[in-house]
């Protein structure tokens, strides 16, 4: 049995007591030191490429909570949290793109190296279409979705991801081009104002095989 630290413990803790929080107390707003710890640990999170086609709408202003809550389906979560954190990705995913041409850019890489990485990228995009690429690019939102969640749950706030909504309603709400953004999950963000349910889990036998 491996003994933990207590830093190991602590993120193990968190693991186990993070819970998907349906209602949260409307009077407790997190303060903008830890949101922004929240939003760091989003920064940080892996993307494919290290493109970092996700972006982070912060959601604090009551009257937007309320706007939004009729387009996903009046839950509680929507207009009780402190924040929501809406997690949309930029659609300009393709090799011509400028964007993903200013990102490569970073790299500092000499021309030959550029032209490599370019038509690796350029061969990787052309199993996707027009349709399918922008949710490629979505799923990485999920990866910081769900180290924010974690680190939430480290910070002691509290957390619900939310994929129940009406997308583009809530794109026109929030005034989105989908030209120009592909919205995937929201979460909420505060103080619970609810007691953590049972956690039904399957055992890890049936999860995991080894080969
Ligand atoms: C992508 C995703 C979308 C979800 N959407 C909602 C939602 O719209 N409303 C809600 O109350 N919970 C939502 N949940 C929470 C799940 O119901 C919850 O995580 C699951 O039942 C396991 O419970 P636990 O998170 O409390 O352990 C969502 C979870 C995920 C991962």
């Amino acid at each position: 049995m491996t003994t933990l630290t207590s830093a190991q413990d602590a993120f193990m803790h968190a693991i186990h007591e993070r819970y998907a929080v349906k209602s949260f107390d409307p009077t407790q707003k997190i303060d903008s030191d830890t949101l922004t710890k929240i939003l760091e640990v989003g920064q940080y999170s892996p993307t494919s490429f290290g493109l970092e086609f996700t972006r982070f709408i912060v959601i604090r202003d009551q009257a937007v909570k309320d706007a939004l809550k009729p387009h996903c389906g009046n839950q509680p979560q929507i207009d009780t949290c402190s924040d929501l954190v809406i997690f949309v990705s930029r659609t300009d995913v393709e090799p011509e793109s400028e964007y993903v041409h200013q990102q490569f850019g970073r790299w500092g890489l000499d021309e030959t190296s550029f032209a490599g990485l370019m038509d690796f990228y350029s061969f990787y995009m052309s199993q996707f279409n027009e349709q399918t690429a922008p949710y490629w690019a979505g799923k990485q939102a999920y990866i910081a979705l769900g180290n924010m969640m974690t680190a939430a749950q480290m910070l002691g706030v509290g957390s619900c991801p939310i994929e129940g909504f009406m997308k583009s309603e809530v794109m026109e709400v929030l005034d989105l081009n989908p030209q120009e953004y592909n919205l995937h999950v929201i979460m909420a963000l505060g103080t619970p104002n609810d007691t953590k349910r049972p956690k039904y889990r399957l055992p890890l036998e049936e999860l995991v095989s080894y080969r």
